[in-house]
């Protein structure tokens, strides 16, 4: 049969979009690129913001005439939003054409119950959270359908921080890393079948290994076993928690050359009462010293930050902390929401939930002073080198290539005949001028 898989969300559902893929492959099935040509629709859901539900809401509503005209069509919805509480149900009885609805933790069973639905007809609903199961490597499969020269590898699953706006614990468990021989293994694998960047995935990188009884592996202890493989040109990994992040790891990232000298570090507010209602754990004096420790040992670290306007209660004074905040520490760049209510959190049920229009406008107004922000450093970069991995051709103009520097900013140059290039190669490239989201160079020879 043939399928197609729309993803909503981050990268943890991208990848599972690439392990559905593979596990649809290795079943049989075949990929196609519009839903009208397809047997199998799953649609990979998100539910971190009411906006991210609503796309997925809207999509597979727009799917219900498909399966009227194609009554043999078998629609799955997985992913986040399946999985929360009493979202599996609401979805059956709403959209009577969605046949399997499975959560975050069912994805290897998907093939079969295919199997089973094609035979049957009848709905399938499995949201069980499995923490007995050995994750699934993704191993050789990832590969033949990944970006040739890039690769998500996901190190631990879950998160145990419940941050009191987020979602995402409740739909995605409690914390588990994958056994660090397979995370090593895959990503060897990886690399000799032409992988020269990996990014590693977890909810919270930091606390890597620390459900592993018996095992002392931690995450720079892995970040020290994959800078060893041959292949690998650059390591990425996102999210680092902050409170996690110390100084040692940053004195074992600031001697491994090839994990890049991006750091992310959602601060998501510069308030010590929001961020203590926010349960962070930690202050914004304690995040301050961590910025310090990384600007001394890394002076050139591209520093990137998570925001969050209008959390319930947030008062202008709070606010007014934040814009210093950002001007005190100086983002390279910052991914700024408005607070979402997420029912079941503990935020939710907080007093003094904030006006839409109010947090619209403290979102322009943090945005604006971000982006001066983000463009001062960018242009702080205007006359050096910087070495460049090759992504392709910019997606704005054909003439000019798009690559990205160590601190993961874009850059594009424009392409030169004589240059013979393919993604993932590194070349260092002169930088002429600088935009609020990218720089522009040239070859540098
Ligand atoms: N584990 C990662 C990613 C979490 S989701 C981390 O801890 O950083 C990515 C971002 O979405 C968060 O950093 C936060 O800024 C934002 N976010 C999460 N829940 C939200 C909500 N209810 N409303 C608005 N933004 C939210
Ligand atoms: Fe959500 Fe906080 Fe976990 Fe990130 S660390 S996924 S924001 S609960
Ligand atoms: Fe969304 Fe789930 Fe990621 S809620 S942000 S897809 S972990």
């Amino acid at each position: 049969m043939r399928y197609y898989i729309q993803t909503f969300g981050c990268q943890m559902n991208e990848n599972d979009s690439r392990h559905i893929a593979s596990l649809l492959a290795s079943a049989g099935h075949k990929p196609c690129l519009q839903t009208e040509e397809a047997d199998i629709i799953i649609v990979n859901t998100c539910c971190v913001r009411e906006s991210a539900e609503n796309r997925a809401v809207g999509f597979i509503g727009s799917l219900k005439h498909l399966k009227e005209n194609n009554p043999e069509l078998i629609i799955v919805v997985c992913g986040c939003m399946s999985q929360k509480d009493g979202n599996a149900n609401m979805l059956a009885s709403k959209y009577r054409h969605i046949g399997i609805i499975i959560g975050t933790f069912a994805i290897s069973f998907l093939p079969q119950y295919i199997e089973e639905y094609a035979a049957t007809g009848k709905r399938i609903i499995d949201i069980t959270e499995r923490y007995d199961m050995e994750e699934p490597s993704y191993g050789s499969l990832n590969s033949t359908i990944n970006e040739q020269y890039r690769a998500q590898v996901n190190i631990n699953f879950g998160c145990n921080n419940f941050c009191t706006y987020c979602i995402v614990p409740y739909v995605r468990g409690r914390e588990r890393s994958r056994k660090p021989e397979d995370i090593i293994s895959e990503i060897k694998q990886l690399a000799s079948s032409g992988v020269k960047e990996v990014q590693l995935l977890g909810q919270n990188v930091n606390s890597y290994g620390k459900d592993m009884n018996g095992n002392n592996w931690d995450f720079a202890q892995l970040l020290i076993a994959i800078n060893d493989i041959n292949g690998i040109e650059r390591i990425r990994y996102m999210t680092s928690h902050p409170r996690d992040f110390d100084q040692r790891l940053a004195e074992i990232i600031a001697k491994l050359p090839k994990v890049c000298s991006h750091f992310h570090l959602p601060v998501q507010s510069g308030c010590d009462r929001i961020l203590k209602l926010m349960n962070r754990g930690y202050t914004t004096d304690e995040y301050k010293q961590k910025i310090g420790i990384i600007r001394q040992l890394i002076p050139d670290a591209t520093i990137t930050t998570d925001l969050i306007v209008g959390f319930p209660g947030e008062n202008d004074n709070d606010f007014n902390q934040t814009l210093q905040f950002l001007q005190d520490i100086e983002f390279d760049a910052a991914y700024t929401f408005i607070y979402s209510k997420r029912s079941g959190t503990i935020a939710a049920d907080l007093p003094n939930h904030i006006p839409e229009q109010i947090k619209k406008e403290r979102l322009q107004i943090l945005m604006d002073i971000q982006n001066q922000i983000s463009l001062k450093l960018n242009r702080k970069l205007v006359g050096t080198t910087q070495e460049v991995m090759i992504d392709g051709i910019s997606k704005n103009r054909e003439d000019m290539l798009s690559g990205r520097t160590s601190g993961n900013k874009i850059v594009v140059f424009p392409l030169r005949e004589k240059n013979i290039w393919h993604p993932g190669d590194l070349i260092p490239i002169k930088i002429n001028s600088a935009q609020t989201w990218n720089l522009v160079g040239q070859y540098s020879d």
